[in-house]
């Protein structure tokens, strides 16, 4: 059976670096409050020529170097991203053409902080049902644009960056010790899209608009929601947590990652923990992340890695990948 194989991997993040102290000035906050409540430390924040169609380019021209592949070996490229450079077209066409990339097709996929893991599974179809023999996956994100910059409850926990994989098409043999991805499952409900949103629109406001969110109310649906996915995945793919190598969760508040962990059962050092370097970091959160632990030596081949996300709609979901 085809199965869709992990090739490269590369990240790319803004010059800016804003700690949680540059923060006290402006709102009513402290790093005290920000690092213990959320866990995070710092976040890049992208400077007015960097944008969401630059930050995916270079994560992706990183993946293909990493693969040791060209943007003609690519056939499909598949952008999460939240923060669009325009309304349209789809930033991913303009990620196309700035690799130089004239064959193919290229779409962009809104599931917010879950449009990462939305985007691996439907790249997985993609090349399984024989559309793509190669795709750039990518999740990048400026949400410093989007953010209510007086609003202290949601200004100080997000951050810009993109990350990207290239998925290939490869050969298996259906077991779970074949490499790709080897399950996912996916969730949403809208009735839940006035807890996590953003109040413009070009059908309702015609502006942009800025970032809303009931905190608590998302941190309250957010273990269980996650814990859930990830249990179905499991119970597809025939595995329990002590099979998993690494857990790669997307990185919103460290106290959301533990508990989800701890009620999996998953031991605390095969987690990865970016978000105090990153913020959250919307659809690039998880490969962003999964890129850190490549690029330390921590992720290697053969490893089974859990991806998790879960963010506005709400939207949810998981994957499992041998890498
Ligand atoms: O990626 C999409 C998914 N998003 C998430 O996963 C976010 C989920 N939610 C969270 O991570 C947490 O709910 C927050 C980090 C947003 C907030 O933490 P919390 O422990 O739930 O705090 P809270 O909202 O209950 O607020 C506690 C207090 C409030 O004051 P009062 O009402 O107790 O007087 C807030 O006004 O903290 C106050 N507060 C702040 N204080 C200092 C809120 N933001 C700040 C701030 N600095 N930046």
């Amino acid at each position: 059976m085809i199965r869709s194989v992990v090739r490269g991997i590369g990240a790319a993040l803004p010059r800016r670096i804003m700690k949680n102290a540059d923060f006290e000035g402006m709102v009513e906050t402290s790093d005290e409050w920000i690092a213990q409540r959320t866990g995070i430390r710092q976040r890049h924040i992208a400077a007015d020529d960097e944008t969401t169609a630059s930050l995916g380019e270079a994560a992706a021209r990183a993946a293909l170097d990493n693969a040791g592949l060209t943007p003609a070996d690519i056939d499909l490229i598949v952008l999460a991203t939240s923060t669009p450079n325009n309304t349209f077209p789809a930033t991913a066409v303009e990620i196309q053409n700035r690799l130089g990339m004239h064959h193919g097709f290229a779409f962009d996929m809104q599931a917010v902080c879950s449009g990462f893991v939305y985007a691996v599974t439907t790249a997985d179809l993609y090349i399984r049902g024989g559309l793509a023999r190669r795709v750039l996956v990518i999740g990048s994100e400026t949400f410093s644009r989007i953010l209510d910059w007086n609003d202290r409850s949601t200004c100080v926990l997000f951050g810009d960056g993109a990350g990207a994989l290239v998925l290939e098409a490869g050969e298996g043999s259906g077991a779970i010790a074949d490499r790709g991805v080897l399950a996912a499952s996916l969730r949403s409900d809208g009735v839940h899209k006035d807890k996590l949103f953003v109040d413009g629109g070009p059908s309702t406001t015609g502006t942009v608009g800025h970032l809303r969110m009931e905190g608590r109310e998302v941190f309250k649906h957010a273990v269980g929601m996650i814990t859930d996915v990830i249990e179905a995945t499991f119970s597809q793919a025939g595995i329990t947590a002590d099979d998993l190598d690494w857990f790669v969760p997307h990185q919103a508040n460290k106290r959301i990652i533990d508990a989800s962990a701890k009620k999996l059962g998953i031991a605390e050092p095969k987690v990865v923990v970016t978000v105090d370097q990153h913020g959250n970091t919307s659809a690039a959160s998880v490969p962003l992340a999964l890129a850190a632990a490549v690029s330390d030596g921590r992720i290697k081949r053969g490893d089974l890695v859990l991806l998790e996300a879960m963010g506005g709609g709400f939207t949810w979901g998981a994957v499992l990948v041998r890498w």
